[in-house]
């Protein structure tokens, strides 16, 4: 498992080598203080380290045990990686300070030399998609398990169909992260996130000149994906003139950069997106035939959670314990039996995603209780409940619901802002007395509080 690990994605690795200030540290690091730092990506965590990465509270930069000393590269608020470095036995503690310092500087020069590069904000790391995070036991489920297992080797487009939510994405990521591609780029581009211009330009590049605002040449996505996996979200929203692009770099491999004459090549490995019905948009003339035929290889359809009930427990399970471990709250909450029936009974439209957020917010609400009720529940999940169910938990008033409404508003900008009142007060445009008012009104807690920084050695 580790050696797999190691061999998938070294983009920051690659990216530290590249970085001349990140060798002049480790250098530093090195011949005065006897210490080595290393860089790994988070492919190569196990996932005890991630998860201690990961659980690290605000202002917190960074974990030591004795001699060893690691600090998280995140981008955009996700893990990416790890700086550690261990110190000589005979190290003293003022050394050992230093040490930690050094090496959180360089893990911010990191997080910052990526989120500089575009190429590396779209690079995906983890193993965690590997697919044993694809969770559900229901009959779907696995038959689409076992199909994976017969798609990952293949170098065939794959379609994925299903509704927002059902984990579209996280499936493209299971495939690629198993597929011999995975030492390349996964890069995502969803379709419907630019107009047709800047899409092209996104997707094959431009050269300098080729349209106002074009001061230098840009590379495409799809040249970045070389020899890696491209997901291609939302494809039904792509224009025709695009969809004629996409079709010649899957059946040729070749494209041409906005502007360029010349065309290129590249080997990607293309898994397509949607939750449109394509085929009834090729039928209305609205999606290409011959895009259809050759996105449409292989497809899968994700079902929505509605339809595999039985793997909402599973689910709930999973999103509680992650969901604990990344708040590091401890012991894990359970849901009362009244509330898990509601949950299974919701319909839920948005699918995995709405349950995830559902779960989040529940334990964030729940406070110190070890044991959450159904009264926690959002209300429309509580209302959206087939009737047979007495609505005890339900609104029926304007004063409730108002009071409904901005007690989950106020949970939540007070989880953004990790309970910092001044700043959470701010976006609410309150003052911090009056939202410490209404926090103790509606019994609002952290479940735990951030402390201002680990100790070290
Ligand atoms: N079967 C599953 N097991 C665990 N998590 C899931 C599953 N399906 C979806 N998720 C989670 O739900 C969220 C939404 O999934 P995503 O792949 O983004 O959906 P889509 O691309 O279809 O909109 C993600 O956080 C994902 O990790
Ligand atoms: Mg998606």
């Amino acid at each position: 498992m580790q050696d797999d690990a190691e061999g998938k994605s070294q983009s920051l690795v690659r990216l530290a080598d590249e970085l001349h200030v990140v060798r002049q540290i480790q250098r530093l690091l090195e011949r005065r203080l006897g210490a080595r730092a290393e860089v790994r990506d988070a492919a190569a965590l196990s996932a005890a380290e991630a998860a201690a990465l990961e659980a690290l509270p605000a202002g917190a930069r960074g974990i030591s045990a004795g001699r060893l000393i690691a600090s998280p590269v995140r981008l955009a608020g996700g893990l990416i990686g790890e700086v550690r470095a261990s110190a000589r036995p005979d190290t003293d503690a003022r050394d050992l300070e230093f040490i930690g310092d050094l090496v959180e500087v360089l893990a911010e020069e990191l997080g910052l030399a990526a989120t500089e590069r575009r190429v590396d904000a779209l690079i995906e790391a983890p193993t965690r998609y590997a697919y044993d995070d694809l969770i559900g036991t229901s009959a779907p489920i696995r038959a689409l398990q076992r199909l994976l297992d017969k798609v990952i080797d293949s170098d065939s487009t794959v379609l994925v169909q299903g509704e927002n939510g059902t984990g579209k994405e996280l499936i493209a990521r299971a495939i690629h992260f198993n597929s011999r591609r995975a030492t390349h780029r996964f890069v995502v581009q969803n379709c419907s996130a630019f107009n047709d211009n800047l899409l092209d330009s996104e997707l094959f590049g431009h050269q300098k000149g080729a349209f106002t605002g074009a001061i230098a040449d840009k590379q495409g996505l799809f040249e970045l994906a070389d020899r890696g996996t491209f997901f291609l979200d939302e494809i039904g929203d792509m224009s025709p003139s695009l969809q004629v692009k996409v079709l010649r770099v899957i059946q040729e491999g070749t494209f041409t950069a906005v502007g360029d004459t010349l065309s290129r090549h590249v080997d990607v490995r293309l898994i397509a997106a949607t939750h449109r019905d394509l085929r009834r948009m090729v039928d209305r003339g609205e999606f290409r035939e011959d895009l259809f035929y050759r996105v449409n290889v292989i497809n899968l359809v994700v079902p929505a959670l509605r339809e595999r009930r039985e793997d909402i427990p599973l689910l709930v399970d999973h999103f509680l314990s992650r969901t604990t471990r990344a708040r590091r709250a401890g012991k894990r909450p359970r849901l009362s039996r009244a509330c898990l029936d509601r949950l299974t009974a919701h319909d839920w439209p948005g699918n995995v995603r709405e349950l995830e957020n559902e779960i989040e917010r529940l334990v964030v609400l729940a406070g110190e209780a070890r044991v959450i009720g159904e009264e926690l529940l959002s209300p429309r999940i509580v209302a959206r409940v087939p009737s047979g169910v007495p609505g005890d938990g339900a609104i029926r008033s304007l004063p409730e619901a108002r009071a409904s409404v901005e007690r989950d508003l106020i949970a939540e900008v007070l989880i953004r802002h990790r309970w910092n009142k001044t700043r959470a007060a701010a976006e609410l445009g309150i003052s911090r007395r009056n939202l410490i008012r209404k926090v103790d009104r509606y019994k609002l807690q952290p479940r735990y509080r951030a402390r201002p920084r680990a100790p070290r050695s």
